[in-house]
């Protein structure tokens, strides 16, 4: 009677495993691939599981949390002020994919290595009963014993280590990074104080502006029906323009956000987001929606975006006031589209230039100009690309 665990490589979920290990509690490790390192770390990660007398098995999940980027772009669905709330989504991938996979394989429990009280804990529980209601979720450390064990991340740090297990190089006694496609998240001790400034921080992927080349780089991205299907020469495939995007921002210093954050439960934390790619798509899709939307049409979609957005982080995505939303997003957004060209320079992203297609908003004067009754109107109109 094995039970699956959520492995991430991460401090506290090897030191979950460390500790069921040593409860002789049969353990099978599911790491997913959700382009957060490369994966010969990942490889490197299941065998030395292997080599510690445990099932370990590695799943391919990029093309889902892909999918899952495209989706907080079109859904504008940013958090809290603007910031993307990328761990949040991977949280959705992982437990979508993961947790049919352990149910498949016979486990009767899942398990994961969140502290209590995070954001995490509490999307791995809203998710975990959406996807596998009949799977008790386990959570060694909101368990006394498993917290007398290991009572900080210094005690995890050493069991880790005196196993020769991988730890992942963002995580450690002092700070974690969550990472995947979309984006990267950091919290430190150090971090907590909001009087350490940011540049403290070690970016995962990213450049500070002031590293970033010296010569402005043109980005092309290309909409249809309301999603990216084209970076630079990328190909529609999501999982490939989001990896071109990632790379034109971070080298070129387009990533941050700073935030103060409120969690689920209401305790505030300091967060540094790292996401390159949206924070850069994002600079297109604002004038692909500009050229599509009226203005009423854009500011329900703003409206339904921030509804999105704390839904994310909320783990509350799979619900049916977050399907409405997405549904009545994709009325408005769902049949525009175009050729936006960008300017990326040291931080900074300039539209060059726009060629729309799909649905676009004119304005129509009827009547002739001397009429006093004359009225103008925004009216929809299709313009074909001409590359279609
Ligand atoms: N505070 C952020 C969030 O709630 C980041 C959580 C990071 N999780 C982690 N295991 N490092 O989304």
């Amino acid at each position: 009677e094995r039970i699956g665990l959520f492995q991430s490589g991460g401090l506290s979920s090897l030191a979950v495993g460390v500790w069921l290990h040593e409860q002789s509690t049969p353990t099978r490790h599911y790491i997913a691939d959700i382009g957060q390192t490369d994966r010969t770390r990942l490889d490197a990660l299941v065998s030395s599981l292997r080599g510690f007398g445990d099932e370990a098995v590695l799943v391919d999940l990029r093309p889902a949390i892909a999918a899952v980027a495209s989706d907080l772009l079109r859904y504008r669905a940013r958090h809290d002020g603007g910031y993307w709330n990328t761990t949040g989504a991977s949280r959705l991938v992982l437990v979508s994919g993961l947790a049919p996979l352990m149910r498949a394989d016979g486990c009767r429990a899942l398990a994961h290595g969140c502290v209590g009280g995070g954001n995490d804990q509490r999307r791995f529980a809203r998710y975990g009963v959406q996807v596998a209601p009949e799977l008790p979720v386990i959570e060694p450390w909101t368990n006394p014993q498993a917290l007398e064990r290991f009572p900080g991340r210094k005690a995890m740090l050493e069991a880790v280590v005196e196993h020769g297990l991988p730890l992942d190089p963002g995580s450690g006694a002092e700070r974690s990074t969550d990472g995947n496609l979309a984006g990267v998240s950091h919290e430190s001790a150090e971090l907590e104080d909001l009087e350490t400034p940011v540049t403290r921080l070690d970016p995962r992927w990213s450049r500070w502006p002031e590293q970033a080349p010296a010569e402005p780089e043109t980005v092309t991205v290309v909409f249809r029906d309301g999603r990216v299907t084209d970076v630079n020469g990328s190909g529609p495939d999501p999982v490939e323009w989001m990896a071109r995007a990632n790379e034109i921002g971070a080298r070129n210093g387009v990533w941050l956000r700073d935030v103060v954050e409120r969690r689920i439960i209401g305790t505030v934390c300091r967060g540094v987001y790292e996401a390159p790619g949206l924070e850069l798509l994002d600079r297109a899709w604002t004038r692909i929606l500009q050229a599509g939307l009226d203005a009423e049409g854009r500011e329900l979609y703003a409206r339904l975006g921030a509804v999105l957005g704390a839904a994310m982080y909320e783990a509350r995505w799979l619900d049916p006031a977050a399907h409405a939303a997405r549904d009545a997003i994709d009325r408005l957004v769902g049949e525009i589209g175009g050729t936006v060209t960008l300017s990326v320079h040291r931080g900074v992203v300039r539209v060059e230039r726009t060629r729309v297609a799909g649905r676009v908003v004119q304005q129509t004067r009827f009547g002739s100009g001397g009429n006093r009754w004359s009225q103008e109107a925004a009216v929809w109109t299709r313009k074909e690309d001409s590359d279609a």
